[in-house]
């Protein structure tokens, strides 16, 4: 009786262990302590040799039961710890969906690149070629083969950053008027050039050292005032308005003649008067007029024969029009939150 009272409370020590046990170790380490070959319950078999015959299979029933009890206790707690640390992996490991993603915003056109594109759109489909051109010129293709000779006074408004005595930074895109008769070979042409330009400048709202234009060249037979004026016309229509006109008002360049300062009615009130147009109901976007003679003849056109038209657009000044910006150096910032608003067209 001893014995069976002993045995109780071994098993009841076993199964309160297992009970307690919260993991695969220490499961082990109950199974070694009492069902090892020198566990607890093992060496109860050890009194077995002490016991009478008779009471030997009792003795032995008794111990096998208990360890089997204990046995079944320790096996199903080892299935109940393991599933709870497959659960306990799987709850580290889930996602939750619920969670806010990350948010990877792609990069927006600066408004300026937008108004280039547009340009260049309206050309070629006007059936122009689109030419880019070195930013570093010589003094001969920004100044000399445009008619501006050394002591020329229109220099002086132009005063740019030289690099050497006969290298500087263009001052306006006519510098590529030369380059592309150089090009053409006598032939018709019909381009548009786009790009950088630089002048020495104090900067502030609408002044910048650096801005670009888009000079237009056009060289043929029978060219002339109206064959420019339609063609800007065209462009005004497209670029702002399908009800603007064009103005030209005289003006001088060395490089065409006559030249002109050409005003578009203004988009915005079509002509009434209103901030965008400082009240005249009109907005001056650029200078052209007729090649001229000098400039054909240096660059290998007869005067005679030929005749042309050419343009400079300031982009700078049509993307601030067109967007409404009010400050031309947000251009050229690089500020994310500026670049960002602009994905639709400012017209009323
Ligand atoms: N190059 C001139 C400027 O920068 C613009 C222009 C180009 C005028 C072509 C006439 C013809 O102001």
């Amino acid at each position: 009786m001893e014995d069976n009272n002993n045995i109780e409370s071994i098993v009841n020590d076993a199964i309160e262990r297992v009970k307690n046990a919260d993991s695969i170790e220490k499961i082990n380490e109950i199974r070694n302590k009492f069902l090892s070959k020198k566990g607890i319950i093992s060496s109860l078999m050890l009194k077995m040799k002490e016991l009478a015959v008779e009471e030997k299979k009792r003795y032995g029933q008794i111990v096998n039961s208990a360890k089997k009890t204990v046995e079944d206790a320790l096996n199903n707690k080892l299935e109940e710890v393991k599933s709870l640390e497959i659960k306990k992996q799987l709850e580290k490991e889930s996602i939750d969906i619920t969670l806010p993603g990350k948010n990877y915003e792609s990069g927006k056109e600066n408004p300026f690149y937008k108004v280039l594109r547009e340009i260049e759109d309206i050309f070629i489909s006007m059936g122009y070629e689109v030419h880019d051109g070195p930013e570093i010129v010589t003094d001969e293709y920004n100044f000399e083969l445009v008619n501006i000779p050394k002591d020329h006074p229109a220099r002086d408004m132009q005063d740019s950053f030289y690099i050497n005595d006969n290298l500087l930074l263009r001052t306006q895109t006519s510098s590529m008027q030369p380059e592309i008769m150089r090009l053409a070979k006598g032939k018709p042409i019909k381009v548009i050039c786009p790009g950088k330009c630089y002048r020495r400048d104090d900067d502030d709202m609408t002044h910048s050292h650096q801005f670009a234009q888009v000079e237009g060249l056009v060289i043929d037979k029978n060219i002339n005032m109206a064959s420019l004026k339609g063609t800007l016309e065209l462009f005004a229509k497209q670029m702002f308005s399908k009800d603007s006109k064009v103005r030209f008002r005289s003006s001088y360049f060395p490089f065409t003649e006559p030249s002109v300062e050409v005003d578009i009615s203004c988009f915005k009130c079509h002509g009434k008067g209103c901030p965008t147009c400082k009240g005249s109901g009109w907005i001056e976007i650029l200078g052209a007029g007729m090649v001229h003679p000098n400039v054909l003849k240096m660059s290998g056109y007869d005067p005679e024969v030929y005749s042309g038209f050419a343009f400079g657009v300031g982009i700078d000044r049509v993307a601030m029009l067109r967007y409404g910006i009010d400050d031309i150096r947000r251009i050229y910032s690089n500020d994310v939150r500026f670049i960002k608003q602009f994905n639709k067209k400012i017209e009323d």
